[in-house]
C-alpha cells in the first residue's frame, strides 16, 4: 500500500493551494459579510480548470482523477468555502451525471462550457417537503408527447442565481413512486423559470442560495437524462460522488482552522511562554492533527475507490459523516485556541466554524449518511 501522491498530484495540490492563499484569501472575509457570490474567483477557479477536474479532455475537462479534486477541494475549502461549494456541486453533481449519463448532444450542448468553466450548473432536487426523503419530490415533469411540462419549487439551491444549467429532478408518474422520476436540464431564462429569494444563510455566505419556482416550463424531451425513470437512480448515483466532494471541503475547513490554531498558538504568549508550550493546548494540537489525518484518509480512500471503478457509496458517506464532524469539532477547538481573537472576523477561525456546520447537512444530513452506511453493511 502506497501512501505517497505522485508528482501531478502534488502540482494540483500546490496549484490549488496558490490559487486559495493569493486570489481567495484577500476578499474572503468581505465576502462573507455581504454574501457576495465569488463570480471573478469562480471564472478564474475555472480558467485554471478546477470546475471540470475529472471531465475527460475531449468534452473540456481536465481528465484528472478524484484523488486531485479531494487535493484541490481541501485546498480551497481551507480558505472560501462559498467557492468550493460552487466547484463541488459543478465538478461532482452537474459535470459527473452528465458525463456518465447524458446522451452526446446533452454532452456537446451542456458538459463542454460546464467543464471549461464558461458556465456553472446547479443540482436542484431539494424541495420544502423532501429533502432527506428524496423520493418524496413535488415538482411535476408532466409528459406532453415531445417536451415536458415542468411545475414545481425548488428549496436551497447552491448556484440558484448564478448558475446557467440546472438538473431538476422531478415526479412524472406518481404512482410508481421513486421510479417515475426523471432529471430534466432546464436553462435559466426558460419562460416559467424563476429564480426566488437568496437565503441568508449562517455560513457559506458567499455562494448564492436561492430557491427556484417552475410554472408551466416547456422542457424538450431532448433534455430527460436517461430513460423514463430514471431519476432517482441518477441522483442517488449522483450524490454518492458528490458526498466526497463534501467530505473533502470538511477536511478542508478543519485542517484550515488547524493550521490557523497551530501558528497563533506559536506566536501568543501566556503565562510566560507561547500557549503551545503548555499541556492544555498541546492535547487539542494533538486531537486535531489526528482526527484531520483520519478524515483525509478516509476521503483519499472513497476517491481511490471511485478511481478504481469499485462501489464509493458507503466510502464516500463514511468519509463525509466522519469529516463534517472532524470539521465541527476543529474549528470549535480553534476559535478556543484564539480565546477573544477567534471570536472576532479578522481571524477567519469564526468564519470556518460557521462554514463547518452545512457540512453535516447538504448532500445529505449525517443521520443519511448513516442510513446509507448501515444499509450498505447489513446487506
Ligand atoms: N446508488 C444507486 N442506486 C441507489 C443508491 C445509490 N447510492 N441509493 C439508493 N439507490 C436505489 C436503490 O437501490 C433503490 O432501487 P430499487 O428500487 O431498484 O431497488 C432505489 O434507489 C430507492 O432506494 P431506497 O429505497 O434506499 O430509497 P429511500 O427512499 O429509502 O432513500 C436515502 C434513501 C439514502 C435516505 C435517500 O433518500 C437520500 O440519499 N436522501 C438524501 C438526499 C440528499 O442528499 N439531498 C441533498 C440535496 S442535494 C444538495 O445538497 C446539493 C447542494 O446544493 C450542495
Amino acid at each position: 500500500m502506497e501512501f505517497k501522491l505522485t508528482e501531478e498530484h502534488l502540482m494540483i495540490q500546490k496549484a490549488a493551494r496558490d490559487f486559495a492563499q493569493e486570489v481567495l484569501k484577500p476578499g474572503v472575509i468581505e465576502r462573507d459579510e455581504h454574501q457576495t457570490f465569488p463570480k471573478e474567483e469562480i471564472k478564474k477557479l475555472g480558467e485554471l480548470g478546477f470546475l471540470g477536474m475529472m471531465v475527460d479532455p475531449k468534452y473540456g475537462g481536465g481528465g484528472m482523477d478524484a484523488i486531485s479534486y479531494v487535493l484541490a477541494m481541501e485546498e480551497i475549502s481551507k480558505v472560501d468555502s462559498s467557492v468550493s461549494v460552487c466547484m463541488s456541486v459543478n465538478n461532482s453533481l452537474v459535470c459527473w451525471g452528465l458525463e456518465e449519463f447524458g446522451t452526446e448532444e446533452q454532452k456537446q450542448k451542456y458538459l463542454i462550457p460546464l467543464a471549461k468553466g464558461e458556465i456553472i450548473g446547479a443540482f436542484c432536487l431539494s424541495e420544502p417537503e423532501a429533502g432527506s426523503d428524496a423520493t418524496s419530490q413535488r415538482t411535476t415533469a408532466i409528459d406532453q408527447g415531445d417536451h415536458y411540462l415542468v411545475n414545481g419549487t425548488k428549496n436551497w439551491i447552491t448556484n440558484g442565481n448564478s448558475a446557467t444549467v440546472y438538473l431538476v429532478i422531478c415526479q412524472t408518474h406518481v404512482e410508481k413512486g421513486h421510479k417515475g422520476i426523471n432529471a430534466l436540464i432546464l436553462e435559466k431564462g426558460m419562460p416559467g423559470f424563476i429564480v426566488g429569494k437568496k437565503e441568508n444563510k449562517l455560513g457559506i455566505r458567499g455562494s448564492d442560495t436561492h430557491s427556484l419556482m417552475f410554472t408551466d416550463v416547456k422542457v424538450p424531451k431532448a433534455n430527460r437524462i436517461g430513460d423514463d425513470g430514471f431519476g432517482f437512480k441518477f441522483a442517488m448515483k449522483t450524490l454518492s460522488g458528490g458526498r466526497i466532494g463534501i467530505a473533502s471541503q470538511a477536511l478542508g475547513i478543519a485542517s484550515g482552522a488547524y493550521e490557523l490554531a497551530l501558528a497563533y498558538s506559536k506566536e501568543r504568549k501566556a503565562f510566560g511562554k507561547p500557549i503551545c508550550q503548555h499541556q492544555a493546548i498541546q492535547f487539542k494540537l494533538a486531537d486535531m492533527a489526528t482526527q484531520i489525518d483520519a478524515a483525509r484518509l478516509l476521503c483519499l480512500k472513497a476517491a481511490w475507490m471511485k478511481d478504481q471503478h469499485l462501489d464509493y457509496t458507503e466510502s464516500g458517506a463514511m468519509a463525509k459523516v466522519f469529516a463534517s464532524k472532524v470539521a465541527m469539532d476543529t474549528t470549535i477547538e480553534a476559535v478556543q485556541i484564539h480565546g477573544g481573537y477567534g471570536y472576532v472576523k479578522e481571524y477567519h477561525v469564526e468564519r470556518l466554524m460557521r462554514d463547518a456546520k452545512i457540512t453535516q447537512i447538504y448532500e445529505g444530513t449525517t443521520e443519511v449518511q448513516k442510513i446509507v452506511i448501515s444499509r450498505s453493511i447489513l446487506s
